[in-house]
């Protein structure tokens, strides 16, 4: 059997294990077979480090190169983040596009090839992550790979109308077409891509999702992420009967909790969301002094510039609806931009009685899944969808609303904390099941079965 090969910018190493590290990292982890080799980022600046450092750890071997400040800069800060990333969840508004930082994108792209080539036998399936590699795979084309290679893009694709806007669009669409299979997490993303080849590179996709483009056949596959839910249910278990469960459930007095968490990105709605808070004080007075939102909003990217102005925008936003609404004993808004270990998390999902998942656009979204794998099946909480989450098209039970729209937001909040219990036991049994199916295995498998066809 051929060792697999995976590369991604951010590589979870289990001993560096911290809670700021990414989802995605972490949902790829809990994936991996002994074997295993994975290349990317070690997450350091500098100037050493060039030749990759490698590590073992339960049998998979992690090798990672630096970034020079550069480097960091051009292909992390600008272009994949200032520039694909707000493309891509269809922020146009958000387009930061230097030329500069898309050439020192390209050239860590080549860097990341040509560190990785040397360390490939000739049977491996190479499977490369996100969009910040986007054009790793025809880096190492050029350098004669011939291996089979997969790319998984983790976050949304867009439109004809809207790709079209990014000056170097037409390149990168055509660096895709280096892999031998390009997967997404939903159906509409990958229709979005296959709109985007048959618009700009003139090809016409078969049936079955497959083109041919400059002699080589492309296949694409949705293929949705999930999580190990019966680790994370027992996780949750056990977290509810520690202390900082304990802690926060005193803190409540029995009043409802109503948790949000994400990395703090535009991407995940948090101003709408705190706008449909206030709108659910305003419009259900009953739930003043009886709900309590834990929003946990993970620093995340500080040095783009509209990560900052993000954190800014939030930081008034809050202490103005708290301003407003709160009590000497009682504070609507509990808001905090630590990150929160895995297991406490876990917990404080067990504890609150809604789960708030309201992000603008969303390749998948775990935190929807962990919710409701850690409900407990005696009393279990709602969860409150967006419609523009990846995990929408899965996660139907749950109630689903689009995020722009504060009031019915606000609407579903106040739904969900009036729900009777055979209803929320009902909707939770019918996601659980879909959540317990979609394993971390299932995904890898589903996706590699089809790399080696
Ligand atoms: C999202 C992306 C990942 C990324 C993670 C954390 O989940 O899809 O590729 O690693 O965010 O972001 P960061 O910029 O810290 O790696």
């Amino acid at each position: 059997m051929s060792r697999l090969v995976i590369v991604s910018n951010r590589v979870q190493i289990p001993s560096e294990k911290s809670p700021r590290a990414g989802g995605l990292a972490v949902a790829l982890g809990s994936g991996l077979k002994p074997g295993t080799l994975w290349f990317g980022w070690s997450g350091k600046r500098g100037t050493g480090g060039r030749t990759p450092s490698i590590h073992e750890a339960q049998g998979v071997t992690y090798a990672t190169v630096d970034l020079t400040d550069k480097e960091y800069n051009e292909f992390y800060v600008g272009f994949s983040n200032g520039a694909l990333w707000p493309l891509l969840h269809y922020r146009l508004d958000f387009l930061d596009f230097l030329r500069h930082e898309y050439d020192g994108y390209r050239g860590v792209n080549a860097y990341f090839a040509g560190a990785l080539l040397p360390l490939l036998n000739d049977d491996d399936l190479v499977w490369v992550h996100d969009y910040q590699l986007i054009p790793a795979g025809l880096e190492m084309r050029q350098l004669g790979a011939r291996h089979r290679i997969g790319f998984f893009l983790h976050i949304p694709f867009v439109p004809p109308e809207i790709l079209d806007a990014l000056p170097c669009g037409v390149p990168l669409l055509k660096s895709l077409c280096a892999y031998d299979v390009v997967g997404f997490h939903t159906e509409d993303h990958r229709h979005a891509f296959l709109a985007c080849v048959s618009a700009f590179l003139d090809v016409s996709p078969d049936e079955d999702g497959s083109f041919v483009y400059d002699g080589r056949r492309v296949r694409t596959l949705s293929d949705p992420i999930g999580i190990d839910a019966e680790e994370f249910a027992a996780i949750a278990a056990r977290s509810a009967r520690g202390a900082e469960v304990k802690r926060i459930r005193e803190s409540l007095f029995s009043r409802a909790l109503a948790i949000g968490a994400d990395r703090l990105d535009y991407s995940k709605g948090l101003p709408n969301r705190f706008r449909a808070f206030d709108q659910l004080l305003e419009r259900f007075p009953e739930h003043r002094g009886n709900i309590s939102m834990l929003q946990v909003a993970a620093r995340s990217r500080e040095d783009v510039d509209r990560y900052q102005q993000l954190r800014r925008t939030l930081d008034r936003l809050v202490g103005d609806i708290n301003g407003r609404y709160s009590e000497f004993d009682w504070v609507p808004i509990r808001y905090m931009t630590r990150a929160l270990s895995r297991k406490s998390l876990a917990g404080f999902y067990r504890v609150a009685r809604v789960g708030v998942v309201t992000p603008l656009r969303d390749g998948m979204n775990l935190v929807a899944k962990e919710y409701v794998a850690a409900q407990s099946s005696a009393d279990p909480g709602v969860l409150i969808l967006s419609r523009f989450a990846g995990a929408a098209d899965q996660l139907r039970e749950a109630l689903i609303v689009n995020p722009f729209d504060a009031d019915e937001v606000a609407e579903a909040i106040n739904q969900a904390l009036t729900m009777e219990l055979p209803e929320r036991k009902e909707r939770w049994q019918a996601l659980r099941e879909t959540v317990w199916a979609g394993t971390p295995t299932l995904f890898t498998d589903t996706f590699l079965d089809m790399l080696r066809a």
